[in-house]
């Protein structure tokens, strides 16, 4: 990935990141979502007060993009949040649904990117489409 594109990714998560509805938990997550095709979605959690109701940042992004496109082909992904952290399972089992083994997740503070792991070493073993066919 061009440096200039993922400092595009890094702005558009930390500017998702400073929209969050996170009153209960103060803990605040931007995410980015690049396409084959070049768009870039955010996403943020948004918190409820069942607290069940709660969407994170990288399902917010994720649906946003399908119900903006239908049908995705992600390329990569930006996470930011203070301090650094990996994505949910609940999210992981959602990529694994759109995304392949190598689908890149840069991980980031505030302050920028700190980490680059690839899909598969976050879920090395997925449930997905195959375990139905
Ligand atoms: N959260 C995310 O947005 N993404 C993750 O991968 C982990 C957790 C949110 C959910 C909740 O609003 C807050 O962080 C604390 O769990």
């Amino acid at each position: 990935m061009k440096k200039n594109e993922l400092s595009l990714l890094l702005e558009t998560a930390k500017a998702a990141r400073l929209r969050a509805h996170a009153p209960y938990s103060e803990f605040y997550v931007g995410a980015a979502l690049q396409l084959e095709d070049g768009t870039i979605i955010p996403g943020c959690n948004v918190e409820n007060a069942s607290y069940g109701g709660t969407v994170c940042a990288e399902r917010t992004a994720f649906f946003t993009a399908v119900a903006a496109k239908g049908k995705i082909k992600p390329k990569a992904m930006v996470l930011v949040t203070d301090p650094l952290a990996v994505p949910c399972g609940l999210c992981l089992q959602v990529m694994a649904e759109f995304c392949g083994p190598k689908f890149p997740i840069y991980l980031a503070t505030p302050k920028g990117i700190k980490k680059r792991l690839r899909f598969q070493q976050l879920m090395p073993n997925t449930f997905d489409r195959r375990a139905l066919e």
